[in-house]
């Protein structure tokens, strides 16, 4: 496995790969691996010749108030599994190398999509994303790139932004992983007390709820969103952000319930800000 810190060198190595005729996977990631990070080298690995992964904590998508400074880091725990799940090139550039003039004044506007929910929470935060995104993908070239259905917008504006920019990039989503509780698995969890971590429980139960009426026939999406919130306002650790239900594609918020729609769920568990989402069954 080669571990490549400088953007030509790592433009390279999948440029080589493609010449050899070999399909390249790739797999953006800000590190601290979890079971759901696993997931996606794995099902990269089954899918392509050659995978690329790469670890980078972009400052770009975190507000000034966000946990930028205390986001969990472990590159030599992270360098040792992706060897162990075969990756063939992990690319880890700092911050400079990425940045090297500092803020761009060049970057990706992630469109209506970008300013809804977690975009109306966290301003700035996709055209953070998208940037770093479209700067990955240029570096990596034409790719099958896999991102988690956990942070189901990111998806939606990486999908949206590959079809209005024209990006050679074929975007695969991936299943969320999750605890046995339903807790979706994230690299925020580690901060949560017992007693949080307990209580995150009411995301998942909250969602399931929704999908369990979605499912029985109910289309209303004010009720299903007014369930989510009261099970969300029964946990006392849980300080709601948000609960919607919205058409897949575009993120609108639905009333009647006609098309795909996906539940979404956002808290806060103390300063630990958690978020997650189903796809409604039936819809
Ligand atoms: P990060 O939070 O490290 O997540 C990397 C990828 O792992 C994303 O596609 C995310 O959706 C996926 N993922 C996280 N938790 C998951 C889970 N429980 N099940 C399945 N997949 C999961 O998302 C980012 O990094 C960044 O925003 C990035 C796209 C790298 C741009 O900086």
């Amino acid at each position: 496995m080669e571990v490549i810190r400088a953007i030509p060198m790592a433009r390279k190595a999948c440029d080589a790969t493609r010449s050899a005729g070999r399909s390249v996977g790739y797999v953006p990631t800000m590190g601290a691996f979890h079971d759901g990070h696993v997931s996606l080298m794995r099902r990269a690995r089954d899918e392509r010749d050659a995978v690329a992964v790469s670890i980078f904590v972009n400052p770009l998508q975190f507000g000034p108030g966000e946990d930028l400074s205390r986001y969990p880091r472990d590159e030599e725990r992270d360098l040792s599994m992706a060897g162990e799940l075969g990756m063939d090139v992990v690319f880890a550039p700092s911050v400079d190398e990425m940045y090297p003039a500092g803020h761009p004044e060049v970057t990706v506007d992630a469109g209506p999509l970008g300013d809804r929910l977690e975009g109306a929470v966290r301003p700035g935060h996709f055209r953070g994303v998208a940037t770093v995104v479209a700067k990955l993908f240029n570096i990596v070239g034409s790719s099958t790139a896999y991102f988690g259905e956990k942070d189901a917008q990111q998806l939606a504006v990486v999908r949206r932004m590959v079809r209005d920019l024209s990006l050679p990039i074929e975007v695969v989503g991936c299943p969320t992983v999750r605890e046995p509780d339903g807790l979706a698995t994230s690299s925020r969890n580690a901060y949560l007390s017992p007693d949080q971590r307990e209580a995150a429980g009411c995301l998942f139960l909250a969602l399931s709820e929704a999908a369990e009426m979605a499912q029985s026939g109910e289309r209303d999406a004010a009720t299903l969103v007014a369930a989510m919130a009261r099970e969300i306002g029964a946990t006392p650790e849980a300080r709601i952000d948000y609960a919607a239900v919205v058409d897949e594609e575009t993120f609108e918020d639905v009333g009647t319930i006609a098309g795909p729609a996906r539940a979404l769920v956002a808290a806060r568990f103390g300063e630990t800000r958690l978020i997650d989402n189903l796809l409604l069954p039936g819809s």
